[in-house]
C-alpha cells in the first residue's frame, strides 16, 4: 500500500490544471510575446480535457496559443519541464497537441520565428465586413481615448470563413457551453447565437456597445420581429437588461405615471413595434424603471412594488401548486405526505423573497450603470 501511494503521489505531480496551462495571448507587437501581463487564461476547458480541467503526463506544462491581433493567425507551442516516460512509469501522458489540432484549424505556425514574420506581414489588416459603429472609450493607463470599430461580416467576405474558424476556438474558452456554429447551417443569420468580449477587454463597455448596435442593426430589418438569445448567461443578461432600459426609458409608455399604474399593454406594444423587444424582456425593463420611480422608503409605494414583482415571481410556483393538488388528487395519502406538502410551501416563502432580493439588487446595479452612463 505504501508503495501504491507513493507512487499515486509521484503520478499527481504530473497532473496539471488545463486552465492554468493553456495561455492565450493577443499579439501586436514582437516584444509582446515576451510580457506575460498580456496573457490571459481559459475560464473552462472541459470540453477539451473533460470535467476535471485536468491533463496527465507533464510537469510545468504550458500549452501556448498566441494569435495576432488582427487576422488572428496562431501560434501553437506545448512546453513543459519533465514528462511521464512509457518505460519507466509504465503510464502514457496525455496527447494534449491532437486535443488541441481538433479544434484549431490546420496552418498554424509551430515556430516563434514565423509566427513574428507573420505578424510584420500582416501589419495593415483591416476587419472583414461593413462598419456599422464607430465608438472610442477612455484608456487609463495610456492617459488618452482609443478608438474602437464594430463590423458586421458574413462569410461571403472573402477570407472571412477562415478568420471565424479561427475566431472559434476562443469559445471553447469562453462559453461554458459553446459549440461550434456550422456556417453552413442557413438558420445562423436568424439567431444571435454567442457573444463574447475577450477578458483582456471586458468591463469596459464594449459589451454593451456591442449589443446595443447589433440590436439596432436587427431593428431596422423589417423582416426581423424579436430578438433574443438562447440560453443566456447571468453576465449577459445584466448586460441586455442595461442596454434595453436604456433604449427604453424615453418611450412615453414608460413615464412615472404610467409605471405606477402597472405593466400594460401599451408597454408591450410599444416596445415591441418601435425597438423590437419581446413582452418577457418588456416586463423586465418595466420592472426596472418602476423601481427607479418608486420611493422605496415609503412604505406603501414600496409594498405596490413588492407585490407587483412578487406577482409576477410567483407564476411558476403557482403552476407548481396546482401540480400538487392534481398529485394530491391522483396519489393515494400514504403516497403522499403532508410533511412534504408543507415543506414545499415553507421553501416557496423563503425562496420567493430571496429570488425577489436578488432581483432589487439586480436592477439596482443596472440603475446605477444607467446614471454613470
Ligand atoms: C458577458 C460579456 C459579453 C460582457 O462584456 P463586457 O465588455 O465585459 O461588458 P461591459 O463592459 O459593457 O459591462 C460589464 C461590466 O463592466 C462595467 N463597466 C463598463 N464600462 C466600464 C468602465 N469604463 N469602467 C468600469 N466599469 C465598466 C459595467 O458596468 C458592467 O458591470 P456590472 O456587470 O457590474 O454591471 C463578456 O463578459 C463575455 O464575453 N463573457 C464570456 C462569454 C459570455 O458569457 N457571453 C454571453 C453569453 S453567450
Amino acid at each position: 500500500m505504501a508503495g501504491l501511494s507513493a507512487m499515486e503521489k509521484k503520478l499527481a505531480e504530473f497532473k496539471c490544471n488545463t486552465n492554468e496551462a493553456i495561455q492565450l495571448k493577443l499579439v501586436r507587437f514582437p516584444e509582446d510575446l515576451e510580457d506575460d501581463s498580456t496573457t490571459f487564461n481559459p475560464e473552462y476547458s472541459h470540453q477539451v480535457f473533460g470535467d476535471d480541467e485536468v491533463a496527465f503526463g507533464y510537469k510545468g506544462l504550458k500549452i501556448l496559443l498566441y494569435y495576432n491581433a488582427g487576422n488572428l493567425s496562431t501560434l501553437f507551442r506545448i512546453k513543459y519541464t519533465s514528462k511521464v516516460n512509457e518505460n519507466f512509469d509504465c503510464v502514457e501522458a496525455d496527447d494534449v497537441e491532437s486535443k488541441i489540432r481538433k479544434i484549431i484549424p490546420p496552418g498554424f505556425c509551430t515556430s516563434t520565428d514565423d509566427f513574428v514574420s507573420l505578424l510584420e506581414k500582416e501589419v495593415n489588416f483591416k476587419p472583414f465586413g461593413t462598419l456599422l459603429h464607430t465608438y472610442s472609450v477612455h484608456n487609463e493607463e495610456a492617459g488618452e481615448d482609443i478608438t474602437y470599430q464594430i463590423y458586421q461580416a458574413d462569410m461571403t467576405c472573402p477570407g472571412f470563413r477562415e478568420y471565424h474558424e479561427r475566431l472559434q476556438t476562443f469559445l471553447m474558452w469562453f462559453i461554458e457551453t459553446a459549440s461550434f456554429i456550422d456556417v453552413d447551417d442557413e438558420r445562423w443569420n436568424y439567431f444571435l447565437v454567442q457573444m463574447l468580449i475577450l477578458p483582456p477587454f471586458q468591463g469596459e463597455g464594449h459589451g454593451a456597445q456591442l449589443f446595443e448596435t447589433v440590436h439596432r442593426y436587427y431593428m431596422s430589418s423589417p423582416t426581423v420581429l424579436d430578438i433574443t438569445a438562447e440560453d443566456p448567461s447571468e453576465n449577459y443578461v445584466k448586460l441586455r437588461d442595461f442596454v434595453l432600459v436604456k433604449l427604453c426609458q424615453d418611450l412615453p409608455c414608460f413615464s412615472p405615471e404610467k409605471l405606477m399604474q402597472g405593466f400594460s399593454q401599451e408597454m408591450v406594444t410599444e416596445a415591441q413595434q418601435k425597438l423590437k423587444i419581446n413582452k418577457q424582456h418588456t416586463r423586465r425593463v418595466y420592472e426596472i424603471l418602476r423601481l427607479r420611480a418608486t420611493d422605496m422608503g415609503d412604505p406603501e409605494q414600496s409594498r405596490g412594488y413588492r407585490l407587483d414583482v412578487k406577482k409576477r415571481l410567483i407564476g411558476p410556483y403557482k403552476k407548481k401548486q396546482r401540480e400538487l393538488a392534481k398529485m394530491r388528487r391522483c396519489l393515494r395519502p400514504e403516497e403522499l405526505t403532508n410533511q412534504l406538502n408543507q415543506i414545499d410551501l415553507n421553501m416557496q416563502h423563503e425562496q420567493l423573497e430571496e429570488s425577489f432580493q436578488q432581483l432589487v439588487s439586480d436592477y439596482r446595479r443596472v440603475l446605477e450603470r444607467l446614471a454613470q452612463a
